[in-house]
């Protein structure tokens, strides 16, 4: 009779602090065999984040691969419809009858054992496998431990040290472009660099930005923010710019706009940004040094094109790059404005990046001047190259 443990969970992806956990249990328990069985939809979890059944499965065959007594085994996303674990404990049992069953849980499955499909019938045919993964954790585990045994389960509870990895600071990890090299066996992290696993998608990403604006902006805003979008987009393709980031810096731009200046204040010395003293001076210039900063720290933007687009669509500035000359201009021929010559400088954008940002300093200047206001210095000196 061996000791065969299986190890379920979506493993989206598979990390060393799984393997480090199974390593754990064949050392105390003495498994002969470890299965890891990802699941295919968890009837307990979030699916969002979750990717396709066949790169995680591919993972974990990675991750086992070489390790004596640990295997994989594609049974649950082979299923049909939902998958339990109670079917997958039986399908063993009939092909190993006389093997010893146990099923390794995560902790926080361990504590809502009793809401689990034929739960009973489980415990007939596993003894169930978990381990503390935070310390004082370990107390409340015996607890529910004793009342598993009360109605005939069989329980191991470990209490050692897990590593504290999970495949959420994964998936973010990758997202930020940050290592996880430490996090996964070196060929799963070969793998998901390979196949782009866990990028989220542009759609997705712009989904996510405008409900930011919903959440930051007023309505009046949210919809400028949109055509701002738009007309980025419009003059990115006529110019040849990338318009995947002309939509999000046009979306992102007046982020926050509406924000209360102490909190603008925070997000801009809070990135290491110091304004001169004109600026200080001028609060209405404030939201884009804070929206930029804003998208940085807050929204995982680390673009410095789209960074740079959004910190100067309101004073401009010398060598602007073609993307930042685009989300300037978008700004001032939005479909909702409508000051007398709007239509002159739409076409103008569209004819040159360049002539329609002369056209716009000169008269932003002559308003300033007109208005008593101070220049910022980023203004004169854009001014100066465009009028060349
Ligand atoms: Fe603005
Ligand atoms: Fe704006």
């Amino acid at each position: 009779m061996a000791k065969l443990a299986l190890f379920g969970g979506t493993f989206n992806p598979i990390h060393n602090g799984h393997l480090n956990l199974a390593a754990q249990f064949v050392r105390e328990v003495g498994f002969e065999r470890v299965v890891f069985i990802p699941a295919k939809i968890p009837p307990h979890k979030d699916a969002l984040d979750l990717i396709a059944p066949q790169y995680r499965l591919q993972m974990v065959q990675l991750a086992v691969d070489g390790i004596p007594g640990f295997e994989v085994s594609g049974v649950e996303l082979a299923r049909e419809g939902l998958s339990y674990t109670v079917d997958t404990l039986r399908e063993f049992h009939r092909e190993n009858p006389q093997d010893e069953l146990f099923l390794i849980v995560g902790s926080d499955m361990f504590f809502t054992l009793d809401q689990w499909y034929c739960i009973d019938e489980i415990f007939s045919l596993a003894t169930i496998c978990c381990a503390a993964r935070e310390p004082g954790i370990f107390h409340r585990m015996t607890q529910f431990a004793q009342q598993y045994r009360q109605r005939g389960g069989r329980c191991i509870v470990l209490n050692v040290p897990v590593m504290e990895i999970s495949s959420t600071q994964i998936r973010q990890a990758v997202r930020h472009g940050q290592s996880i090299h430490e996090l996964v066996p070196a060929p799963v992290e070969e793998y998901i660099l390979k196949e782009d696993l866990y990028q989220e998608s542009h759609a997705r990403r712009v989904e996510r930005y405008q409900q930011v604006i919903r959440s930051m902006l007023r309505e009046k805003r949210v919809q400028h923010s949109l055509n701002v979008a738009e007309q980025a987009v419009h003059l990115a393709k006529i110019h040849g710019v990338n318009e995947k980031k002309a939509q999000i810096a046009g979306l992102l731009h007046d982020v926050c706009k509406n924000m209360k200046t102490l909190e603008m204040l925070k997000w801009i010395t809070g990135s290491g940004i110091a304004m001169d003293n004109i600026t200080l001076r001028q609060q209405q210039l404030w939201h884009a040094v804070a929206s930029s900063a804003y998208a940085q720290n807050e929204l995982d933007i680390y673009d410095p094109e789209i960074l740079n687009a959004i910190r100067y669509h309101t004073t401009a500035r010398r060598g602007m790059s073609p993307l930042e000359q685009v989300i300037y201009l978008a700004d001032v021929t939005s479909s909702e404005r409508d000051y007398p010559d709007v239509q002159r400088m739409r076409l103008l954008a569209e004819k040159s990046l360049k002539e329609a940002m002369r056209e716009s300093l000169k008269f932003i200047l002559g308003d300033l001047t007109r208005r008593n206001l101070q220049i910022v210095q980023d203004t004169w000196e854009a001014y100066n190259e465009y009028i060349l």
